[in-house]
């Protein structure tokens, strides 16, 4: 089977009023591949959601950023019923930038999954090994583990993307090398295959992040396990729109 491109702008904490009407009219306007080709998402800032929605045409489907587990006494904190509730279909689990910088756990990050796809959301997990793990060859595994932690609590794979995000790569502006994202892509799907299921491994859409603009976006879109791209600066600038027709 042929697994669909997918292509997410992660526009973390950046924008204003001003600045997010600007993005959404250069999406409006620019010439996108059309949806039976290509999953087009777009994850504002959570404050931004409601304005994004209203402005941006219906072929791009709106994430949220992060999601916390049911609601509650979780002061500052986004339940993944609330988005439910405003009807927005996809969030992104498990950045690096969130495991950095807030100590998501991979097991955090399960739980968090686990609960979001119960609740009818797709989720965009994102997956990745520092700089001193690359250097040590763990890349594999560190993929895999946190890989696992979902794994271990979740049984249908039809509602996620993975996201390979190295995190020397990202904001870097220092890429993967295709060949690169291709190993990772492979190795990751290949332990889907051992560890989920054959079907689960050719089905599920492997998407790589960090440093993708559109001058580099052709080549490592065109690896064989490359589904699509999880994009984060480049998002927020119209070359967004050429990375959205990297396939073509
Ligand atoms: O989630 C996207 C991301 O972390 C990559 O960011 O700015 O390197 O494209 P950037």
């Amino acid at each position: 089977m042929t697994r669909k491109f997918f292509v997410g702008g992660n526009w973390k904490c950046n924008g204003t009023v001003e600045e997010v009407k600007k993005i959404c009219c250069m999406l409006n306007t620019g010439e996108v591949p059309c949806p039976n080709h290509i999953d087009t998402i777009v994850a504002p800032p959570f404050v931004f959601i409601p304005l994004v929605k209203s402005l941006l045409r219906s072929d791009f489907q709106i994430a949220a950023q992060n999601c916390w587990v049911k609601g509650g006494a979780f002061t500052g904190e986004i339940s993944a019923e609330m988005l439910v509730n405003i009807h927005i279909p996809w969030v992104i689990l498990g950045h690096s930038e969130r495991r950095t910088l807030c100590g998501e756990s991979n097991e955090f990050v399960a739980d968090k999954t686990e609960y979001a796809l119960s609740q009818g959301l797709k989720v965009c997990l994102c997956v990745g090994e520092s700089l001193k793990e690359r250097e040590n060859h763990e890349t594999s595994n560190v993929v895999a583990k946190q890989t696992k932690a979902v794994a271990d609590k979740i049984g249908c794979w039809a509602n996620i993307v993975i996201a390979y995000e190295p995190i020397w790569a990202i904001g870097t502006g220092k890429v993967a090398t295709p060949e690169q994202a291709q190993e990772v892509h492979y190795n990751l799907r290949k332990w889907l295959d051992q560890n989920v299921s054959p079907q689960v491994a050719q089905n599920t859409r492997i998407i790589y992040g960090g440093s993708v603009t559109a001058a580099n976006c052709k080549e490592i879109g065109s690896q064989p396990d490359v589904d699509g791209f999880l994009v984060g600066g480049a998002s927020l600038k119209e070359e967004f729109i050429t990375i959205l027709n990297a396939r073509n």
